[in-house]
Formats: structure tokens, C-alpha cells, sequence
């Protein structure tokens, strides 16, 4: 078949849980270019886990980690990119995506969000009394910002990794 060659770095945005690492992966394969992961690099570097980074370092350490690693991992050659949920807040973050990159918005619905991360303990922001409570505030917060992306995907229900990655690969 045709093949599809990548100019740019296809950076995956939206919330925790809407799928970024595992289309990230799957668009990596099919494309056969690198999948980078800001959030894998900020550990590897740290040699700690994000909740722990938070714990230790405090997140305004972590989100300053998050933008270096961004812009370093940008200038390289084209791949898919999968961020962190609160890496496309920051205006500069999303300023170096869109010169770099384009950011590709994974807009899933927040029942299925939580659906996602209800049962793991890796996300320190949803370390509250109430992490659904915790959990919508974020995603009203932050939908408005993800839509300044300059592709939109809506994540539907039971869509299987191949079926989102082909929504994609059609964007
Ligand atoms: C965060 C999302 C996490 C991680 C950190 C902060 C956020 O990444 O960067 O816990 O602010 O939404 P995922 O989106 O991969 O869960």
C-alpha cells in the first residue's frame, strides 16, 4: 500500500487516561517512526516515578522538567510524541508544539476518563478525598485548552488502540 512518510512530530495531547501512550505506541509502529513519551524521559532522567517527583520535588520542579524535555525531544527528528495531561497548559509548551509539531487533541469523555484511571495510583493530582470530583474540575478546566490543538479526535466508547490509531492516521 501506500506509505505514509512523517515531516512533522505528531504530538499527542489531552487527558490522563485518554490513550496517549498506548496510540502513541500504535501509531509508532505504524508509521515505523520512534514513540517518545515526555512523562517515560522526565523518569528515566529523575530515575523515579512521576507520583514520586511530585512527592519529593514538587510539581512546579516536575513542569519545569516537562518543558525541557518537550523542547529537547522536538528538535529531533520527526515521531509521535506522547505528553503528560498538563503539558499543553503551559503557553510556551504549546508554542514549541506548534512550531515543531502538530498536537493532535485525544478528546475522550469523562466517564470513560475515569473509567481509565479510577483503579491506578500513578497520578498524583487525582491523590485528593474525592478524585471524580478532583478528576472533572481538571477536565472542565482543560478542555478549552486542549481545543486550541490543531487536530481534534473524539475517543468514542469501545473504540479498540487499531481503531483510534486509524482515526488518526485519517486526521
Ligand atoms: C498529569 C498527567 C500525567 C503526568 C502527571 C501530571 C496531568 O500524565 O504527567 O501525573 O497534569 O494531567 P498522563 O496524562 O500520561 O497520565
Amino acid at each position: 500500500g501506500a506509505r505514509l512518510v512523517l515531516r512533522r512530530t505528531v504530538v499527542l495531547v489531552g487527558m490522563m487516561g485518554s490513550g496517549k501512550t498506548a496510540i502513541g505506541r500504535a501509531l509508532s509502529h505504524r508509521l515505523a517512526v520512534p514513540f517518545l513519551d515526555s512523562d517515560a524521559e522526565i523518569e528515566t532522567a529523575a530515575n523515579a516515578s512521576i507520583a514520586e517527583i511530585f512527592a519529593r520535588d514538587g510539581e512546579p520542579f516536575f513542569r519545569r522538567r516537562e518543558s525541557e524535555v518537550i523542547a529537547r525531544l522536538l528538535t529531533g527528528a520527526p515521531c509521535i510524541l506522547s505528553t503528560g495531561g498538563g503539558a499543553y497548559l503551559a503557553e510556551g509548551n504549546r508554542r514549541a508544539i506548534g512550531q515543531h509539531g502538530v498536537a493532535v487533541w485525544l478528546n475522550a469523555p469523562l466517564d470513560l476518563l475515569w473509567d481509565r484511571v479510577r483503579h491506578k495510583d500513578s497520578r498524583p493530582l487525582l491523590r485528593t478525598a474525592d478524585p471524580q470530583a478532583t478528576l472533572a474540575r481538571i477536565f472542565a478546566d482543560r478542555t478549552p485548552v486542549y481545543a486550541k490543538a490543531a487536530l481534534h479526535l473524539d475517543v468514542r466508547h469501545r473504540a479498540s488502540i487499531e481503531e483510534t490509531t486509524d482515526a488518526v492516521l485519517d486526521l
